[in-house]
């Protein structure tokens, strides 16, 4: 191990020791509001995939969700982000929705930062529910103009072999998988972007999609040891986070980037996630 690592990991284990020293010494809401909610990790994933073409092994998916830039969201939190998913100079970045929270207002300036995102298979992403109870054509619209499409019931190829779609929000009744799903070619790996990850028993059901990317649930931003998420939102409850095999496919859901009310993270960081897809037999 190179003295660089040494020391890396060192401050890691005395950051993580500071956090849970704060908690555990009657700062803990101080802690859940003020430094949890900021301390982004980046999180890496390994995805077997069986049948994946040896070209793709290796293939790399930055993947950010639940930005939520909004009253309880600094735009500098969502600039740490991004530079965190620039960082891992991944092959394809994808966004899983809920961009803003309470009002369209927030999207303009959200849109610039995730414009300065780059990927040579491109940058997409989905609606989720808080886009849908603001404004989803104007979301839809400012991030198209900072470079980064949003597929709503479409679908792409973004890779030789590799099918990109997305559905629009299942919680609002606009996601339609046959829609988005329509084009994709047989014999070839589908990655699909649903905001809400409960929708993966529909997707596992349909039996056409490798992989299924979502957020929403946030982890449930707070998590008591032994006892997990106290309070999870709708369609996030079956799959709160993490990495899942669910039928045939692969499910990973992420802890998002930013909060909703209450605005805070305890044993629950915001992540930015790099999945690595891999060849499974
Ligand atoms: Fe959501």
């Amino acid at each position: 191990m190179t003295p660089r690592l040494s020391r890396r990991r060192f401050l890691r284990l005395a950051l993580s020791g500071l956090g849970t020293a704060a908690a555990l010494c009657g700062g803990g809401p101080a802690y859940a509001f003020l430094v949890e909610p900021g301390w982004l990790a980046l999180r890496r994933v390994r995805v077997g995939l069986p049948g994946l073409p040896p070209h793709l092994d290796g293939f790399r998916v930055a993947f950010l969700s639940d930005l939520h830039r909004g009253d309880s969201v600094p735009l500098s939190h969502i600039a740490r982000a991004v530079d965190l998913a620039g960082e891992t100079q991944a092959d394809l970045i994808l966004l899983g929705g809920d961009y803003i929270t309470g009002s369209a207002a927030f999207i303009s300036s959200c849109a610039e930062e995730l414009g300065r995102l780059y990927a040579p298979a491109g940058v997409y992403g989905c609606l989720g529910n808080h886009d849908h109870w603001t404004d989803p054509e104007i979301v839809a619209g400012e991030l198209a103009e900072r470079g980064v499409r949003v597929l709503r019931n479409e679908g792409l190829e973004v890779a030789p072999g590799l099918w990109l779609a997305a559905v629009d929000d299942v919680w609002e009744r606009q996601a339609d998988l046959d829609a988005a799903l329509a084009k994709a070619p047989v014999g070839a790996k589908v990655v699909l972007l649903a905001h809400e990850p409960d929708f993966a028993d529909v997707v596992a059901a349909d039996g056409r999609v490798a992989l299924q990317l979502s957020g929403h649930s946030h982890g449930g931003q707070a998590c008591l040891p032994l006892l997990g998420p106290p309070v999870l939102p709708y369609l996030a409850r079956r799959y709160p986070a993490g990495l899942y095999r669910v039928g045939p496919m692969q499910l990973y859901v992420t802890r998002g980037v930013g909060v909703v009310t209450p605005p805070v993270r305890f044993n629950c960081r915001p992540e930015v996630a790099v999945l690595t897809l891999a060849c499974e037999t």
